[in-house]
């Protein structure tokens, strides 16, 4: 049968990442984190001192650094050059300062052709908040998952308290609710639901829930 491009959008820890590796292992195909490739692209920002709103700047870094990932026991691991930044892109500092680096042209221009390269055979899930309008308006399967804010950073403090990182509640919700209002506003392609996307709501649902769905959704389409 043909290999699907499926396409994962949605506000930050709305489980986009979570329930695209599940349906991606479910189905045998390659899961594509391209949030992490903005996390990536801000932690070698921020390593060699270049403004995060500088896009010239940005543009020359992006074409010089190789961000790659490993399949590992744990998920995947994430690279720039040499250096392993899975932990790191995790971290608040990261996470505050993305949507300034995601917002540049030049970033999202480079990020976009490596995107489209990677899942050009299909065969794919990948995250993220542009795929369905952007990196892959084709896209067989187009799902928007979605939950409240407060749903959403609760779940945060949940994965951070596992972690062993103590957070305030409250801040935690300030910043996803910052998050979202950046990436939904800035000019360049806006997290948006794409007009052929499902809307999943995961407030109430539980991940096999929501995987379940998902994949209702694809063998529909398939
Ligand atoms: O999905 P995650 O929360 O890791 O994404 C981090 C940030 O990267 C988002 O808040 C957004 O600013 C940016 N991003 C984006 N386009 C994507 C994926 C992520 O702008 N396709």
């Amino acid at each position: 049968s043909d290999l699907l491009q499926i396409a994962i959008d949605g506000p930050a820890s709305a489980g986009k990442s979570t329930v695209a590796k599940l349906v991606a292992h479910q189905l045998g195909y390659v899961y594509c984190d391209t949030g992490a490739m903005y996390r990536a692209v801000t932690w070698a920002a921020i390593r060699k001192n270049i403004r995060l709103d500088d896009n010239s700047a940005l543009e020359k870094m992006v074409a010089e650094i190789k961000i790659s990932f490993k399949p590992s026991a744990d998920g995947q691991r994430v690279y720039v050059d040499q250096d392993e930044v899975t932990a790191d892109i995790r971290l608040p500092k990261i996470a505050n300062n993305v949507s300034t680096v995601a917002a540049q042209l030049s970033v999202r221009e480079a990020l976009t052709k490596r995107q489209q390269e990677i899942a050009f055979r299909g065969g794919i899930v990948m995250d993220g908040r542009d795929i369905g309008t952007t990196v892959l308006p084709d896209a067989q399967v187009k799902i928007f998952l979605v939950a409240s804010v407060k749903e959403r950073a609760l779940r945060r403090f949940k994965e951070n308290q596992a972690k062993g990182l103590e957070m305030n509640l409250e801040q935690l919700e300030q910043e996803i609710a910052e998050r979202d209002h950046k990436d939904s506003t800035r000019a360049v392609s806006p997290l948006i639901q794409a007009s052929d996307a499902v809307k999943v709501d995961t407030t109430m649902l539980s991940i096999d829930q929501v995987v379940a769905k998902i994949m209702e959704i694809i063998q529909k389409k398939a």
